[in-house]
């Protein structure tokens, strides 16, 4: 039963989980400085890097203390490198690389992305999966469309040329006056709201796999300008209108990555996957099987970092204590 402590910093939460034999979780704590950072509209990386120099320790006690394991009873510890915020990374690996040197264990880096697309592997998710899969990884920082050949083999197809799509809704929930973090926020609206009412643009960029959400987010703009506070701004269809034409785009683009490339399924991931539309217009129209994560390990979390970094370590790979952090690492 080989034991991985995953720590997660990469951004504004504060993670430690321990997983055994990579999908089945035996504690996963989060630290979420959400509240915090809400104030501001969007993330502070000073803040977040100073809380995460007070959370980490607590957190990763917790998780200790709730798998009921000692450090004896670790094969491994992972922990994100990137992307991310540097500061916030730094809080992570270090604690990370601190714990492997005290307690002779091998060190993991594992990346941000790799760890959300594993979370597909996580536990109810965790049978296995025939290859090639088709992963959609959308998130606050990220939109990518991934070609995943096996485990640890993958093509990014495309990428956001903007904004991405979690970006998008914290940007638009902003402009409607719905508060932080955006997309929950918008998808409450929504459902109050008519997904038809407001005609808005999809950037399909055909030929390519990549997205677009700025000229959506501008288009947003102007509608919300055009009712110039005379008459109450319809907020419910407006969000309705706005969440339907990013999961339209997302959804229609990841089918056709998925026929074109004869993938055996579609996987989910990030925390734009919680989204309730984008979940049911991707089961609706998908032509392959659709795998979708768990609510909460959509969001960041630290068991989807240890799934991924059993993963590795199953293959031999280890990190040294040189490991640095990469803020602009991308999936490869
Ligand atoms: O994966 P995540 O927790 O952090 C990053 O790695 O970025 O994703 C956070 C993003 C935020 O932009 C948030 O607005 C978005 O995911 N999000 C959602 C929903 N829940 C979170 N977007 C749409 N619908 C949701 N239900
Ligand atoms: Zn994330």
């Amino acid at each position: 039963m080989d034991k991985i402590l995953g720590i997660e910093t990469s951004c504004d939460e504060t993670a430690a989980a321990v997983i055994e034999n990579g999908n089945k979780i035996l504690s996963s704590v989060v630290a979420s400085q959400v509240a915090i950072h809400a104030q501001y509209g969007g993330v502070f990386p000073e803040i977040a890097s100073r809380e995460h120099v007070l959370k980490i320790v607590p957190v990763i006690h917790a998780a200790m203390q709730q798998a009921n394991v000692t450090w004896q009873d670790l094969a491994a510890i992972a922990v994100t490198y990137g992307p991310g915020l540097a500061g916030s990374l730094l809080v992570g690996v270090n604690t990370a690389k601190a714990l492997a040197f005290a307690h002779n264990l091998p060190l993991i880096g594992v990346n941000h992305l790799e760890g959300h697309l594993y979370s597909n592997w996580l536990e109810p998710s965790s049978a296995e999966k025939e290859f090639p899969l088709i992963v959609l990884i959308v998130s606050g920082g990220h939109s990518e469309l991934v070609l995943m050949r096996d485990h640890g083999d993958y093509e990014l197809l495309g990428h956001t040329l903007d904004d991405a799509a979690g970006e998008a809704f914290d940007k638009v929930a902003r402009l409607l006056g719905l508060g932080y973090p955006g997309g929950p926020a918008i998808q409450r609206a929504a459902e109050r709201g008519n997904p038809q009412a407001f005609k808005l643009p999809r950037a399909w960029l055909r030929g390519t796999y990549d997205f677009s959400f700025s000229g959506l987010k501008t288009a947003v703009l102007h509608l919300v300008q055009s009712f110039d506070g005379k008459k109450p701004l319809p907020v419910a269809d407006i969000a309705a209108s706005f969440q339907f034409a990013v999961a339209d785009v997302l959804v229609e683009k990841t089918c056709q990555a998925a026929t074109e490339y004869h993938a055996k399924g579609i996987l989910l991931a990030g925390g734009v996957a919680a989204n309730t539309q984008l979940r049911q217009l991707m089961v609706a129209r998908a032509p392959v099987p659709v795998s979708l994560p768990p609510l909460a390990l959509c969001l960041d979390n630290a068991a989807m970092i240890a799934a991924a970094g059993f993963r590795r370590w199953q293959r031999g790979e280890r990190s040294d204590l040189n490991l640095d952090v990469m803020p602009a690492l991308r999936l490869k």
